[in-house]
């Protein structure tokens, strides 16, 4: 088969959600010409000769557990200002097409089936996706509400777990771009160890985070020390609605907190909140506070505002991760893959620093030329 004729599936946990409707009408938009690829790192000069998958080439399906058919959550999406007036009908015909490869997800409550059949359900789906769309593969991306942390003993898998579960046994790459625990769980220790796969994870990084990590070793590398690092987050949406569980924001809060440990090399004073404000829709706002001495004790204060909306940081990126873990399947690249640690929150390794994690993609985007 020639290399353009070859298609790739992407596959959305959570397909119906902002990220996700904003990832399939995105790509739609951007490979028609309609807009520039503003966002996306793999469309810069440095991936040119990466071969990665076309954005014609990208199909989409996903599981979700909601029914609102992807044209109109497109629309309610262009109504809170996310996507452009006039996208959602542009690409009317992508988005249906879509649409018509999202599968219930589960468990629902009263879902009486076991893991292993939950599992396997999920897993048949992306084989039937894969096959009668004539795909060379399917990357599998978790976008899905963000879940508690299990509780200490809990023996059923959470959902986003039976997910990853799925992927592995259809041989599916996989993309943890949440806090939940996806792969990383004992329970799927061996089934990820054995599984010859390339994955990668966890939790984008797309605002607050994305500053803390350019901003972190900037104190490191002046060697002004930082006595506290606050942080509070207003927002609304689903994410916001599902994080005002604690449990939720708790899983969240983690990985922002780790930037600032990885790259200060403590845990500075200092909390993170999330708040759940409705009325702000994907729209959010990101407040840090950070303290810190200068020469002869002098205190200081820096202080920044984001504001972002959230679904439009998080869309080019998860294309991204589509198209870089694609290739790398191609390539036969297995595990986790500690080079996308740019995108991520809580990586699988590597470095902490923004700039280093960069120099690392570059790295990563040379391994991945080459004839196969
Ligand atoms: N900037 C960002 O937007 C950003 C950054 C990092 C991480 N994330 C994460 O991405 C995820 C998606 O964010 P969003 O704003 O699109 O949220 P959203 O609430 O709009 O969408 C989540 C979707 O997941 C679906 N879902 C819930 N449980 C499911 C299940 N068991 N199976 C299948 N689908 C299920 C929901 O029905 C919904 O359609 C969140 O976990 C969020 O924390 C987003």
């Amino acid at each position: 088969m020639s290399a353009s004729a070859v298609r790739t599936g992407v596959w959305f946990i959570g397909a119906r959600g902002s990220v996700a409707t904003t990832a399939t009408a995105g790509c739609a938009a951007v490979a028609a010409g309609l807009h520039p690829a503003a966002g996306m790192v793999t469309e810069t000069p440095p991936f040119a000769e990466s071969r990665l998958p076309t954005l014609t080439s990208l199909v989409f399906g996903g599981h979700d557990t909601v029914g609102c058919p992807l044209p109109k959550r497109a629309e309610a999406l262009a109504t809170g200002g996310v996507l452009p007036h006039g996208l959602p009908s542009a690409v009317r015909s992508e988005l249906a097409t879509a649409d018509a490869e999202i599968r219930p997800g589960g468990p629902l409550p009263g879902d009486t089936r076991s893991d292993e059949e939950l599992i396997n359900a999920f897993a048949a789906d992306l084989a039937d996706f894969g096959r009668r769309n004539g795909l060379a593969r399917t990357v599998v991306i978790n976008v899905a509400s963000t879940e508690p942390a299990p509780a200490p003993g809990e023996r059923r898998l959470p959902a986003s777990s039976l997910y990853a579960a799925a992927a592995l046994r259809a041989g599916c790459p996989y993309i943890n771009f949440t806090p939940s625990t996806g792969l990383r769980t004992p329970a799927l220790q061996d089934a990820v160890a054995g599984c010859g796969l390339p994955h990668a994870g966890r939790d984008g990084k797309t605002g607050q985070t994305l500053l803390r990590s350019v901003l972190a070793p900037m104190f490191v590398q002046r060697a002004l020390p930082v006595r506290a690092w606050s942080g509070t987050n207003l927002l609304g949406g689903g994410d916001g609605a599902a994080l005002a569980d604690p449990g939720a924001a708790a899983a969240k809060n983690a990985g922002k907190e780790r930037v600032l440990a990885d790259t200060l090399g403590i845990a500075p004073e200092g909390e993170v909140h999330i708040d759940d404000v409705p009325a702000l829709g994907d729209w959010k706002t990101a407040w840090d506070h950070i303290a810190f001495d200068g020469f002869l004790g002098a205190r200081m204060v820096l202080q920044t505002t984001w504001q972002g909306c959230d679904s439009a940081l998080a869309a080019p990126l998860v294309l991204d991760l589509a198209r870089l873990v694609a290739r790398a399947h191609e390539k036969g690249l297995t595990g986790p893959l500690p080079q996308l640690g740019f995108y991520f929150k809580d990586p699988d390794g590597g470095p902490a620093a923004l700039f280093e994690q960069y120099m690392a993609l570059l790295t990563f985007a040379e391994t991945l030329r080459g004839e196969k």
